[in-house]
């Protein structure tokens, strides 16, 4: 019998050494947030394995491109610890299958296997939302040395790839551009439910924002 909470355990102090350091809003406060929202997920739809839905939501950002020099790297530092603690081989499949799954990028459409991984990136979603979600955007943004705000583009405007590149974006741009959206694309009926004040609260943020940047508040 595996000794699961001396394994949480062990990877919580890994992850936290790992991520202690980054100011872009990775860090372990955000792991931590994303463990504890998963966990209550799961509760709430009865359903996923809980060792598999903690360990993959401790490990999700482990091989985060922001995180690592290269893709391959982070692969390297995810692989290397799982390969050093006691699981079994169907453990560790499935937690790498989850983690690599939710944290694919690019060809993003692919269903996502299994309910621990809807439940992992519902969690990882939700705390893009929110009081927090405006927090973790603009610190990514200053990080990145990119604007605030660009009144110079219209907001809703569809940016192309190169002047996405250019960094021809803000921070209030990536609300339009990805944080109003995550409420439909969420997994969970929990997630659903948990992402509508936070939804609410971010568009209130934005008419609240307008009003004093044009100076009516
Ligand atoms: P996660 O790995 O937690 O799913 P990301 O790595 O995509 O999220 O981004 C980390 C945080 O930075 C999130 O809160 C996200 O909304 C924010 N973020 C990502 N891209 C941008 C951007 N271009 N401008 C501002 N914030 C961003
Ligand atoms: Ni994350």
């Amino acid at each position: 019998m595996i000794n699961t909470s001396f394994i949480i355990e062990t990877t919580v102090e890994f992850v936290r050494k790992q991520m202690g350091e980054d100011s872009t809003g990775h860090d372990w406060y955000h792991v931590d947030r994303v463990r504890k929202n998963a966990l209550l997920i799961a509760e709430r739809e009865r359903q996923g394995d809980l060792f598999i839905i903690e360990m993959a939501a401790l490990l999700h950002d482990i091989p985060d491109e922001k995180l690592n020099s290269s893709v391959h790297e982070g692969q390297n530092k995810l692989s290397n610890f799982i390969e050093g603690i006691p699981l079994s081989a169907d453990q560790a499949l499935k937690i790498i299958e989850v983690i690599n799954s939710i944290s694919f990028r690019g060809g993003e459409k692919k269903p996502l296997s299994s309910i621990e991984a809807k439940i992992v990136q519902d969690a990882d979603r939700l705390d893009a939302l929110g009081a927090i979600g405006i927090a973790r955007t603009f610190a990514f943004g200053g990080k990145k040395g990119q604007p605030i705000y660009h009144p110079d583009l219209t907001v809703r405007e569809k940016m192309t790839i190169e002047e996405y590149r250019q960094g021809k974006s803000s921070s209030i741009h990536h609300f339009y551009e990805k944080l109003l959206l995550l409420k439909d694309l969420l997994n969970t009926d929990t997630a659903k439910m948990m992402a509508e004040e936070r939804h609410r609260y971010m568009e209130e943020f934005l008419l609240q924002f307008y009003q004093e940047w044009n100076g009516q508040a």
